[in-house]
């Protein structure tokens, strides 16, 4: 193996073309492909940048070339040479450098290299777990290096955008308590501190708080956040938000400054001009309507209510249902009558999947009739009834679910977006920007009997329902708010609770006691008492964002390092046993291992 010596890079694998024909230049890189042509060699050198051809002629330089006659892929070589327009004929428009080529007079090896786990060179399909396994591999990939400069590129557009509207970067720390947004936390155990834990933060949630009541006025950080949580392509144990806090607003303000950043975003990374403001729903209409909190509403299918036609029909299911305070819901597929028998199996165990205990059906033949296995339930005025609600026509398919609102909505969400895959409506490269408002505070948890925060319980009521607290707190508003793109939950946030009163009066509503309150979150309960001023905020998912625009399927794909759906990383072996005598430092007894 060689050393680069004297040589300097003067380039980089994209650089160069018709402009730089005759000069002396030096490129690095690793060898993507090496053909052999009648003697002459050929090497594609890549960096992140690109790829220039380079070219080892024996009539040329004889000694050169039989060393390159030893290079393989993924070799790590320094070229001097000179740059020459490629011969007509072999010009390569595809690539940015395909009109010249190098023809070398120096080659360094810098370093040999085993056969890649996976050729880089062409677009296979390779697992998921070997590309973690050997990242740095897949990064040498363009699909992947491409994803980090998208990232990379964002990030500086976003930043760019809240440092013009006066906001401070503040940073937050990783060791601290427990946070409140509703999954597990991730702990670490103190040393110095036997048998206490730090938590490591689901989000900088109360100290962007905190720093509002230190007069900081607007913050932002790009941070890391860690929930232990079941993990979906769009979930990762620790990901990244780009979260801010601001003083003296209200929900308006949020939405001008949130959407003024994304506009950014888009501009920067996509070249797009998106135009704001951006739709706004209710959360009541988003669930009546498309049964969801995150609606993709790029296309139609929309749940329509029955309960009302069929409270009393001949069809024992939907009748129980609706005595037992349940509900019937129906989406219409157009046009998707010819769905065969297997079809319609898929979808009702797919249904089956989110807790429908069956699905209806209905194909629309000819003059109107009804093919169904419960068509015969329901007397021609209620079929009539059904069919003007639903808009049903000749060709269409009817979908029913009937439950309790809760199934009847996550199956019939889950429904829709799955007939969409089929009918092809999702990708049609648009992006789809939508408010959700108007959440409830609280939900109400049949098991433990309690209600809980829907967002997290430093949110605000709504000023027109404060009364509520009271009387019917399952009827409260609260000041929430989610974006949602193309049916992904890209970011949320709330206008907070600054009056102590207030805060006190929802922990008790939500059954928290005051001693438990104190013990969790005492230095915030002081806080508020120390001149809070009126504060809200707004946090985006990065990694989400960065998936939707860059087209992926999975945040894995936008991530350098990411984990697998078992929340481990293979390249690493993280998680890892540790040494008993750790254990034993930590305070920790170290039943469960033998190390
Ligand atoms: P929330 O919990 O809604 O709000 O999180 C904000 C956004 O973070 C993204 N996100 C995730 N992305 C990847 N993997 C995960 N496990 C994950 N969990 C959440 C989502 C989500 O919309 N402190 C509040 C914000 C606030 O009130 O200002 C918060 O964290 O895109
Ligand atoms: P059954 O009479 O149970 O054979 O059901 C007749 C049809 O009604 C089948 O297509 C079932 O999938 C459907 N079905 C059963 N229960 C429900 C339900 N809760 N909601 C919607 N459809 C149902």
């Amino acid at each position: 193996m060689e050393s680069m010596g004297a040589l300097k890079r003067t380039h980089f694998c994209n650089d160069l073309g018709q402009a730089e024909v005759g000069e002396e230049v030096t490129l690095m890189g690793w060898v993507l492909r090496r053909r052999d042509h009648g003697g002459v060699i050929f090497i594609d050198l890549r960096d992140r940048f690109g790829i220039t051809q380079v070219v080892f002629n024996p009539e040329l330089n004889s000694e050169v070339h039989a060393k390159a006659h030893a290079v393989r892929s993924e070799w790590v070589l320094a070229v001097r040479g000179r740059v020459a327009a490629r011969p007509e004929g072999m010009v390569n428009a595809k690539l940015k450098t395909g009109e010249i080529e190098i023809m070398v007079d120096e080659l360094r090896i810098l370093n040999k290299s085993k056969t890649p786990p996976f050729p880089l060179d062409e677009d296979i399909e390779v697992s998921d777990n070997l590309r973690l396994k050997y990242r740095y591999i897949d990064m040498r990939r363009p699909q992947m290096a491409e994803a980090l400069v998208l990232r990379h590129k964002a990030c500086q557009a976003m930043r760019a955008y809240l440092n013009e509207e006066n906001f401070l970067e503040v940073e937050t720390p990783i060791l601290t308590r427990s946070t409140p947004e509703g999954a597990r936390d991730y702990l670490v155990p103190s040393r110095v501190n036997p048998g206490r834990f730090y938590a490591l933060p689901q989000s900088p949630q109360l100290f962007k708080q905190l720093l509002m009541i230190g007069g900081i006025d607007r913050y932002y950080q790009i941070v890391r956040c860690f929930r232990d949580e079941d993990l979906r392509a769009d979930r990762q144990p620790e990901f990244t938000q780009i979260d801010m806090e601001l003083s003296f607003i209200d929900e308006e303000d949020i939405y001008r400054v949130a959407e003024g950043m994304i506009r950014r975003l888009f501009k920067e990374t996509k070249g797009l001009e998106l135009t704001t403001p951006f739709n706004r729903m209710t959360y009541d209409e988003a669930m009546e309507r498309f049964g969801t909190d995150r609606p993709d509403v790029r296309f139609g299918l929309e749940l329509t209510d029955l309960t009302g036609i069929v409270e009393n029909c001949g069809f024992k299911v939907f009748r129980a249902v609706v005595e037992g305070g349940g509900m019937v819901k129906s989406i219409n597929a157009k046009g998707c009558a010819a769905f065969s028998r297997k079809d319609l199996d898929d979808l009702t165990e797919y249904a089956g999947n989110f807790g429908a205990k069956g699905l209806a059906w209905v194909k629309i033949k000819e003059d109107g009739e009804w093919q169904s296995p419960i068509a015969k339930f329901f007397t021609d005025e209620e079929r009539a009834e059904m069919a003007a609600a639903l808009g049903a026509e000749t060709g269409d398919l009817l979908f029913f679910v009937a439950d309790k609102p809760a199934v009847v909505h996550s199956a019939l969400a889950e429904l829709r977006l799955e007939l969409a895959r089929r009918l092809d409506l999702l990708a049609d490269g648009s992006f789809n920007f939508l408010w959700i408002t108007d959440f409830p505070l609280l939900e109400y948890d049949y098991n433990e009997k309690r209600h809980h925060a829907v967002h997290h319980p430093f949110t605000s009521p709504a000023e027109e329902d404060m009364a509520l607290l009271d009387s019917d707190p399952g009827r409260i508003r609260s000041r929430a708010y989610d974006l949602v793109l193309n049916g992904t939950e890209i970011g949320g946030g709330s206008i907070r609770i600054h009056q102590q009163e207030v805060q006190e009066k929802v922990f008790q509503v939500m059954g928290i006691s005051r001693e438990e309150a104190a013990d969790k979150f005492d230095f915030l309960l002081q806080a508020l008492e120390l001149g809070a001023p009126p504060h809200g905020g707004i946090a985006f998912g990065l990694d989400r964002l960065m998936m939707i625009i860059s087209g992926r399927d999975s945040i894995r794909d936008v991530i350098a390092f990411p984990k697998t759906q078992k929340a481990s990383c293979p390249m690493t072996e993280a998680p890892a046993p540790v040494a008993r005598k750790q254990l034993t430092e930590l305070s920790l007894r170290p039943d469960w291992q033998e190390t």
